[in-house]
């Protein structure tokens, strides 16, 4: 077993003293069940470059589930999650911390007529099976051994030295979605590709691997690049390499789509900015953008390659539609109220709205939804149902246009206080005296 340099220190340093407590104790658990435990992955990865990640993944030589369940029990309001199938437990603090935590198991190879031995070891197997040397690296957990940085395959040196490698031949070809990944991370880390396995990527690309796919992992790749703090850049890197087309042919990153891309991520932090509660698919105003310029029929194949199914896909493929069709009303100039602009942009989703901020070349335009964001939309009617039976109307079908119109007028500023609003309903929908009763009084006198 190759055991390093001790990154005790780093560890100790780098991260939150509770998340430290909690390896110390996975190491405790580990090592009072003869168990070896070790942290993996990104987290180890982002520790040797100093960046922050709180995703912690363990790796248990052993039983992954047991070991969780018992480590689990140490703090008060811990859950977890097992999935007995894969050896593979999610640990849910109190806090909502996770911890995700797996099995690499002891495979015993029985030669004929000998005993059954373990061939190597089975934490050097789980990291051989992954995509780069920068994720292959692993951190003892174990008390005797905490700290210790496992490395089998050079990934400290290739953090070292900034570049993405591959640790066989076969990487690419056993899961092509690792081209996007490399591209991804080479963006974010400003790491280089190796040349090595820069021309086995390349190979790849050109035998059409994606193919293979599926829809909704390759969705998952682009989701996680569009996620990027600055998707511009993996989109440009991803250009370059002939992607967008290899994952459909339609797909094409004109100059004008980044640009597009551009705008959108300035509408994007416009929005952070505002509204930080508020979650919104940021992915999705992103692949409106990657996606404008294509035919309804393109986009609506490109989406169903992504298997974006069911609503989502339908939703998306009208919206479309309809920012194109509310975008030609601004150009025209006729929208210019209020309560215009929000019966125009009422239906539409704050993913499509934003898209449009970002799509169109009208300032005019842009400050019509950006008010339409903030203040229209929460805008509503000055009374209620229950103002409208007091003043004497009878619930019916005649509430519905009596409460839009009441918005209207808010909308527009037309009205500004309760008393206004009850003079512009009974000026507008004057109350009648019900028929019948004139029958009743004109039989009875
Ligand atoms: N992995 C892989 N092939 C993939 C996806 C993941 O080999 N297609 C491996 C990687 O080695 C990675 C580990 O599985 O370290 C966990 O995957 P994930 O959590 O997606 O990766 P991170 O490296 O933590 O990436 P991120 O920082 O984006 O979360």
């Amino acid at each position: 077993r190759l055991r390093g340099k001790s990154v005790r220190k780093l560890l100790e340093e780098r991260l939150p003293k509770k998340v430290v407590d909690i390896l110390r104790k996975a190491g405790q658990v580990g090592s009072a069940r003869g168990e070896e435990v070790y942290l993996v992955g990104g987290a180890v990865r982002d520790l040797l470059l100093r960046n922050h990640n709180l995703d912690i993944d363990l790796v248990i030589e052993g039983q992954g589930i047991p070991f969780a369940r018992e480590l689990a029990a140490q703090f008060p309001g811990c859950r977890i999650r097992g999935h007995e199938k894969f050896g593979t437990a999610v640990i849910l603090f109190e806090d909502n911390f996770k911890i995700d935590v797996a099995t690499a198991r002891h495979e015993y190879y029985a030669r004929p007529g000998a005993l059954p031995t373990v061939e190597t070891s089975s934490i050097k197997r789980d990291l051989f099976r992954r995509d780069f040397t920068m994720n292959t690296l692993a951190i003892s957990l174990n008390t005797r051994t905490i700290g210790h940085l496992i490395d089998f395959f050079g990934g400290s040196r290739d953090i070292k030295e900034r570049i993405i490698r591959v640790l066989h031949n076969l990487a690419f070809v056993e899961d092509p979605t690792r081209i996007l990944r490399a591209v991804r991370f080479s963006s974010r880390f400003g790491f280089a590709i190796g040349k090595h396995t820069l021309n086995l990527m390349k190979a790849a690309i050109r035998m059409k691997l994606f193919d293979k796919v599926e829809g909704k992992r390759l969705l998952n790749e682009l989701i996680h690049m569009l996620e990027e703090k600055n998707p511009l850049s993996p989109l440009t890197l991803m250009d370059g390499y002939g992607i967008p087309q290899a994952l459909h042919p339609a797909l094409n990153f004109t100059p004008k789509t980044m640009e597009l891309v551009e705008s959108t991520i300035g509408v994007l932090s416009w929005w952070k900015y505002l509204f930080m509660k508020d979650q919104i698919d940021s992915w999705s105003v992103y692949f409106l953008a990657l996606t404008d310029n294509l035919s309804d029929g393109d986009f609506k194949s490109v989406v169903e390659r992504f298997s974006i199914v069911g609503d989502l896909g339908r939703h998306m493929a009208s919206e479309r539609i309809l920012v194109r069709q509310a975008l030609a009303l601004f150009a025209r100039g006729i929208i210019e109220k209020p309560s215009e602009i929000y019966s125009v942009l009422r239906n539409l989703s704050l993913e499509t709205l934003l898209f449009m901020m970002a799509k169109t070349m009208r300032e005019e335009t842009r400050m019509a939804i950006s008010e339409y964001i903030i203040n229209y939309r929460y805008v509503k009617p000055l009374l209620t149902g229950k103002d409208l039976i007091r003043m004497g109307y009878e619930p019916g079908p005649i509430f519905a246009p009596i409460l839009r119109t009441l918005k209207q007028a808010s909308l527009d500023r037309e009205v500004l206080t309760r008393s206004e609003a009850e003079d512009l309903v009974r000026r507008i929908f004057p109350i009648k005296k019900k028929e019948a009763d004139r029958d009743t009084i004109s039989l009875d006198s």
